[in-house]
């Protein structure tokens, strides 16, 4: 690769160790894509940061990285964790003491601790055209594709190394010619929903795998729908980047999505959304113990929904029910008085955690309902849950009785 001069100092060790062993980390990188040179970026999300991801050897890594005098150089935010700061959930003392010097380590390293996949639901908003080293496959799906920022789908050691150098090597999607569509989607259902499209990505992802997937006729989804659905995409198929004709901004029209290129059609109807739902579904036993709401974590719009559909309600003494958001939506919700209707319903509205990277299945819940098709994907094999995928409507009402009904 060429480095400038500034890079081969810091190859040499002149900004300290973490400095070199993370532009060690992001030149071989670049050998194995073939990059020639690397990009200054904007941001970097951190993903990979709970304890089930790093381990305890990765725990110590972090901390002997923060005595080294490793340091962010760009904004840089903050994935899920695997437990709440604001309150005790129950879950094992250990984990959560090790998972919270995860934490401070990178905070330490100058971090914004507010552990969350959806930052740009609050201040970190990619614009159109700008590269960033983003990892968290919904979080890169969705600059990609309704922000038109340009990502990579970067691990969690490969953003630490742009945090700290504030460069990535310049390939795949940070290119012009990587960005066009190569598969058409012809969506001839009309998903009425946040699940509904998330069953339809579901589907489409394990069709497209990692190429890249255009879609006609999707409708008009509003933002959280396209957070879920780049989410399914992403989490069944390896997406990075979609493009909807008529609604995200690389794609105003075929000739210009697939440039001159060949490419196939599929045709989507309401046998390919039910396969999604089905695909989604590993539950057997009717008896729901554990719903849970907000995989990528909920918008203040959603949050305000499931508040709406508790409102005056219990949910079953048999069942824990989290409803997963961040700091500061969490925040907005305390505002206006959301959390408690809520919370007076027996459920949790958590912050910094989720199901997927949290340890729910340590409070002895076994079979999940969710909304969400990236949580419904994992669950079963991260957390051992038997699942049901459905709405949100369906969810809460499993919540209240216990069951998953028709
Ligand atoms: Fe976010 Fe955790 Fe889902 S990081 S996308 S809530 S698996």
């Amino acid at each position: 690769m060429r480095l400038t001069d500034e890079q081969k100092r810091i190859l040499d060790g002149a900004r300290g160790i973490p400095a070199r062993v993370a532009m060690e980390m992001l030149v071989a990188l670049g050998d194995i894509y073939g990059a020639e040179d690397f990009i200054p970026i904007k941001s970097v999300h951190l993903a990979g940061l709970s304890l089930k991801s790093h381990g305890i050897a990765g725990m110590e890594w972090v901390g002997d990285m923060v005595e080294k005098g490793a340091r962010f150089v760009v904004p840089t935010t903050m994935n899920v964790i695997g437990v709440d700061r604001s309150r005790d959930l129950g879950l094992p003392v250990d984990w959560v003491e090790a998972q919270m010097r995860i934490q401070k380590g990178y905070e330490a390293m100058g971090a914004y601790g507010t552990s969350s996949c959806v930052p740009y639901y609050y201040s970190f908003l990619p614009r159109f055209g700008e590269s960033i080293a983003w990892a968290e496959s919904s979080a890169v799906v969705f600059t990609n594709s309704v922000l038109g920022a340009r990502d990579n789908r970067e691990g969690g050691p490969s953003a630490w190394a742009s945090a700290v150098t504030g460069v990535t090597p310049r390939h795949g999607l940070h290119l012009d010619g990587n960005r066009k569509g190569d598969i058409l989607f012809k969506v001839n259902v009309k998903c009425k929903n946040i699940s509904d499209y998330g069953a339809l990505g579901n589907y489409v992802g394990n069709v497209t795998g990692e190429k890249i997937p255009v879609f006609e006729n999707l409708g008009s989804p509003v933002m959280e729908e396209l957070v879920l659905f780049g989410s399914a995409l992403a989490s069944a198929g390896g997406v990075a980047l979609f493009h909807a004709i008529g609604v995200t901004p690389e794609a105003p029209d075929l000739e210009t999505v697939f440039a001159g290129k060949k490419y196939e059609v599929v045709e989507l109807g309401k046998r390919e959304l039910e396969q999604g739902y089905h695909n989604l579904t590993s539950g057997k036993n009717r008896k729901v113990n554990y719903v849970a709401i907000g995989c990528p974590h909920c918008s203040l719009n959603q949050v305000i929904e499931v508040a709406e559909l508790l409102r005056g309600k219990k949910i079953n003494k048999e069942v824990v029910m989290w409803v997963h958001t961040n700091i500061p939506v969490k925040q907005m919700a305390i505002q206006f008085g959301y959390d408690r209707m809520i919370e007076d319903s027996g459920a949790v509205l958590t912050q910094d955690l989720c199901t997927i990277l949290g340890n729910p299945e340590a409070l002895g819940v076994t079979t999940l309902a969710t909304n969400s098709p990236k949580m419904a994907f994992y669950a079963p094999g991260s957390n051992g849950f038997d699942v049901w995928y459905g709405t949100v409507e369906k969810c809460v009402e499993a919540a209240i009785t216990g069951e998953w009904k028709e």
